[in-house]
C-alpha cells in the first residue's frame, strides 16, 4: 500500500515539474510583454525621452541631497519617494526647482525649514527632471510636465 502510494506521487510530482517546465511566449520572443508595461513605457515617446534626460539630471543635480532613492535625510532634505508636497503641491514643486525654496514646509508629517538653492536649469530641464522625479520609485505621478508649462511659472 505504501509502495503504491509512494508511486502515486512520484507521479504526481514528475506531472507537477512538467507543468512548470512550460515554456512561456517569453522564452520565445522576449519582447512579448505578458504583464502590463511600467508607467515610463506606456507613456508617450516624448515623456519617457523626457524622464530620461530627468534621471541624469536628478544624479547630477538632486541626489546629493535628496540621495538616489529620493529618500532624502531626515531633519535635513525632505525626500522626493512618496512626498505628500510633490503629490498635493504641483506647481509650487515645479516652482522650487525652478526657482529655490526656503522657509518652513511640511512633508509627510515631518516639519523642514531650511533652504533649496535656485539650481540654474533651463526650463526643459526643469520639465525634464520633474518628470523623473514624478514617475521615479514608488511615485507615480502624473500628467507629465511640459515646457510650456513651466516657462509659465
Ligand atoms: C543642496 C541640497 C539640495 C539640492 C541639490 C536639491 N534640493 Fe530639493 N530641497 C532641499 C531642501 C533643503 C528642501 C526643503 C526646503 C525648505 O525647507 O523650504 C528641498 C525641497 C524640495 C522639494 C519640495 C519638498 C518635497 O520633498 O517634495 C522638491 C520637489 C525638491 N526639493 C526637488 C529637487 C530637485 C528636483 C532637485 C534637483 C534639480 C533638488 N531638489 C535639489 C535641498 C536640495
Amino acid at each position: 500500500m505504501r509502495k503504491v502510494f509512494l508511486m502515486f506521487s512520484l507521479i504526481l510530482f514528475s506531472r507537477k515539474s512538467e507543468t512548470t517546465e512550460k515554456r512561456s511566449l517569453k522564452d520565445y520572443f522576449p519582447s512579448a510583454s505578458e504583464e502590463s508595461a511600467p508607467p515610463s513605457a506606456t507613456a508617450s515617446p516624448e515623456v519617457a525621452e523626457s524622464i530620461s534626460r530627468g534621471a541624469r539630471i536628478y544624479n547630477n543635480f538632486c541626489a546629493t541631497c535628496h540621495l538616489g532613492s529620493g529618500q532624502g535625510i531626515a531633519n535635513a532634505f525632505p525626500p522626493l519617494n512618496k512626498s505628500d508636497w510633490l503629490q498635493q503641491r504641483r506647481q509650487e514643486s515645479i516652482k522650487a526647482v525652478k526657482h529655490g525654496l526656503k522657509g518652513p514646509i511640511e512633508v509627510n508629517g515631518q516639519e523642514y525649514n531650511s533652504v533649496m538653492t535656485d539650481l540654474g536649469l533651463t526650463d526643459q530641464e526643469v520639465a525634464d527632471v520633474m518628470n523623473y522625479i514624478l514617475t521615479a520609485w514608488d511615485n507615480n505621478i502624473g500628467p507629465a510636465v511640459t515646457v510650456e508649462e513651466v516657462a509659465e511659472l
